[in-house]
């Protein structure tokens, strides 16, 4: 039995959909176990282009069971378009298995998360407004709803009913919004119920099952490390845990379960919404990656903003998560310049730092310290051997590998599937 955590180890969008992809036909079962449909993933298979945001990338390689664990927050109709989408190409989700635990992100979530952005004004986090932070909030406070719950028939006009008053007063009396209308929401939800009961499931068992089969389980992250609730740049943060310590709450197996822990790195940094980001480029630099790598938002269409390879973070992300791996992707969108600069430091007072620090207002004052690369040739995509990557995209990659003590075990040089050196594992 092997079990494969696979997550992002900046801000997210590193690119991790198509790692998942390749090691999910490794695989018995892949699952989701945190996050929303906030994730974006975007998979190239056999030439075509998927965009996923709450269904396990494991479900373009055929035969594969695909499980939404308890630790992730389902918009029912989000779920439904997704479905839909992969049906129109053919994709089958008849390997879809939902968690009975699983908290739903309800339209009262999406409504306060856009109030409560607003709300925010200048200190907005940015969020995707998709009522991630809300519905997390809910399942904290012991007030969430669950896909057991919408299987009730009996029960469960009660408790929306209760909810639904709860939050039209927090609604309409802290924010001056306007109350949701109970029946029309009852309605939706009878539809969602009956849509989704084939899907709906004790996922926990069926992990367990598949453990004690000598199975191999692929735990596919969304977000990144930095957009932690405990370990990323709070409050800028996403609600979730996207590191490897949100497998286990958030799939319900043990830690013996997890034998590997793959961190995706992008060969620079990107981050979209607001908050701290040390290395982020101003500069022509920061625009001509953007355009060339297509830094725009999967699920928001935002820009992301750009900036150098910054090792205090990637070193943390590998420090708090157990990395036994690195999967460093968007080696050939960095390629094509003269000079290419990594973060080996913080300069925080004259002081070097190598920790990423806590406080934002420290943060603030953080300057990089770079050491600077030769560049290379863009024109990676051919490239299958680690040997005949150009002399400078090696010393690169060495780089990260000394100052951080893991190994790279696979780099992206295109965005194609195949487009890929796999070095182990
Ligand atoms: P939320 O998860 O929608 O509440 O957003 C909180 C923060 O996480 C914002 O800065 C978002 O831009 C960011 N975020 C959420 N999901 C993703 C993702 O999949 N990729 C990158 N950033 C994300």
């Amino acid at each position: 039995m092997s079990g494969i955590v696979v997550f992002g180890a900046q801000w997210g969008d590193e690119g991790k959909g198509r790692f998942v992809d390749y090691l999910a036909s490794k695989a018995d079962v892949v699952v989701r176990y945190q996050g929303g449909n906030n994730a974006g993933h975007t998979v190239v298979a056999d030439g075509v282009t998927y965009k996923l945001h709450l269904i396990p990338s494991g479900i373009l390689s055929k035969g594969k069971a695909c499980v939404i664990a308890n630790g992730v927050v389902i918009d029912p109709s989000a779920l439904k378009k997704e479905i839909d989408y992969l049906a129109e190409r053919g994709v089958s989700v008849d390997n879809l298995y939902i968690s009975d635990r699983a908290h739903m992100i309800m339209p009262y979530h999406r409504e306060l998360d856009a109030l409560n952005e607003k709300k925010l004004g200048d200190f907005k986090i940015g969020t995707t407004g998709n009522g991630i932070g809300p519905c997390y909030k809910d399942k904290v406070g012991r007030t969430g709803l669950r896909m057991c719950d919408l299987l009730d028939e009996e029960s469960f006009p009660e408790k929306l009913k209760k909810c639904i008053e709860d939050k039209n007063e927090i609604i309409t009396k802290v924010y001056g919004g306007d109350p949701l209308d109970y029946e029309a929401i009852l309605e939706e939800f009878r539809a969602h119920a009956k849509y989704f009961r084939p899907f709906v499931c004790d996922t926990v068992s069926m992990l367990q099952e598949y453990k004690e089969a000598g199975k191999t389980m692929l735990f596919e992250g969304a977000q990144g490390m930095l957009l932690d609730i405990d370990f990323g740049t709070y409050p800028y943060v996403t609600s979730s845990h996207p590191n490897t310590g949100g497998v286990c709450a958030g799939a319900g197996v043990g830690p013996q379960v997890i034998t590997d822990v793959i961190g995706v790195v992008k060969a620079y940094t990107t981050r979209v919404g607001e908050g701290p980001f040390v290395t982020e480029l101003f500069d022509a630099t920061g625009d001509a990656i953007r355009e060339k790598g297509h830094e725009y938002g999967t699920t928001t269409g935002r820009p992301r903003r750009c900036g150098w390879l910054d090792l205090v973070i990637v070193d943390f992300a590998a420090k708090t998560s157990g990395i036994t791996g690195f999967a460093v992707s968007r080696m050939d969108t960095l390629g094509g310049l003269d000079k290419v600069y990594v973060c080996t430091g913080y300069d925080i007072d004259g002081k070097i730092v190598n920790t990423y620090p806590a406080s934002l207002e420290t943060l603030a004052k953080a300057k990089p310290v770079y050491k600077e690369f030769e560049g290379w040739s863009s024109d990676l995509s051919s490239i299958r051997k680690y040997e005949d990557l150009p002399d400078a995209a090696k010393t690169y990659i060495e780089f990260i590998e000394q100052q951080t003590g893991v190994p790279v075990v696979m780099i992206g040089v295109g965005a194609g599937r195949e487009e890929c050196i796999y070095r182990g594992l």
